[in-house]
């Protein structure tokens, strides 16, 4: 089982993990992040894990909700650009003590390799996970092993009791509502070149997402199939709801206690 050495992956490219830096600004994100955060609900001392970080937006939501009382968060993402955007983050954080905020930078799709068992409290995961990729050179396809390990990876980093928060996007996502509900971004935008810059570039790299999922490579599944991969993967006290303007869900799961 591998990956196909033809199909090119962007995300650990630069110019493709920039590109989602803006989305940050808006609407509809902002109201994912907030969607994803109240099921969060960070409490002091706690260790957490961010997959497929990106810049921050959410290790920067549970520093900010926690009044940086959280233990420690680790960001983890597989584009090595994203270590700039966490030493920014670090130098920007309010409460300070930024060293309890880390970048490591890891290609989730073969699972969490260096991470203990047990070694967190909780997880979040902000539209990342549907990327873990797998290929059967046997079969000649792209297959869903690679997703079914991260949540079963998940599943072992965490303490029992810990919760597992993330979005993941719906299947077929219509990007042009997102885009609509980004205007107010636009002219609230110190810097609108730049930002239409970023945010052509993401709708493009929104085309190849699509394309990737139909493919079966990448999974935006319906909510009911990822609520029966998690059950498979150990967890329990599944929920799930729509946020992202109706194009992902948040879904929050436990690892039971016993
Ligand atoms: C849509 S962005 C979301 C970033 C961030 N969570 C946020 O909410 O802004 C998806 C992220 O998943 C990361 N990613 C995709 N495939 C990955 C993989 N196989 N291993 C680790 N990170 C991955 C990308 O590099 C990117 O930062």
């Amino acid at each position: 089982m591998g990956v196909l050495p033809a199909a090119r992956n962007h995300w650990p490219d630069a110019k493709c993990a920039k590109a989602f830096w803006s989305q940050q600004e808006v609407r509809p994100y902002r109201r994912l992040l907030a969607d994803t955060l109240d099921w969060c609900s960070p409490a002091a001392g706690e260790r957490w894990l961010d997959l497929g970080c990106g810049s921050g937006p959410l290790t920067r939501g549970l520093w900010e909700r926690s009044n940086g009382a959280v233990a420690e968060v680790v960001g983890l993402d597989c584009a090595a650009v994203n270590e700039r955007a966490y030493a920014a983050l670090r130098a920007d954080l309010t409460p300070g003590r930024a060293d309890r905020v880390r970048f490591v930078c890891h290609d989730f799709s073969g699972g969490l390799g260096p991470l203990p068992d047990r070694s967190f409290d909780h997880a979040v995961s902000g539209l990342s996970i549907t990327y873990a990729e797998s290929y059967s050179e046997a079969e000649g396809r792209w297959t869903a092993a690679a997703y079914d390990r991260i949540l079963a990876e998940v599943f072992r980093v965490l303490k029992p009791g810990g919760r597992f928060v993330f979005s993941a996007n719906v299947p077929e996502p219509a990007w042009w509502r997102v885009a609509a509900g980004s205007l107010g971004a636009l002219v609230g935008s110190g810097r609108p070149l730049r930002f239409l810059k970023r945010s052509g570039r993401m709708l493009k790299y929104g085309a190849w997402l699509k394309r990737e999922a139909r493919a079966g490579r990448f999974h935006y599944l319906p909510a009911a199939e990822v609520t029966a991969k998690l059950a498979a993967a150990g967890f329990a006290a599944v929920g799930h709801r729509l946020s992202y303007s109706g194009q992902a869900f948040v879904f929050r799961a436990v690892k039971p206690a016993a």
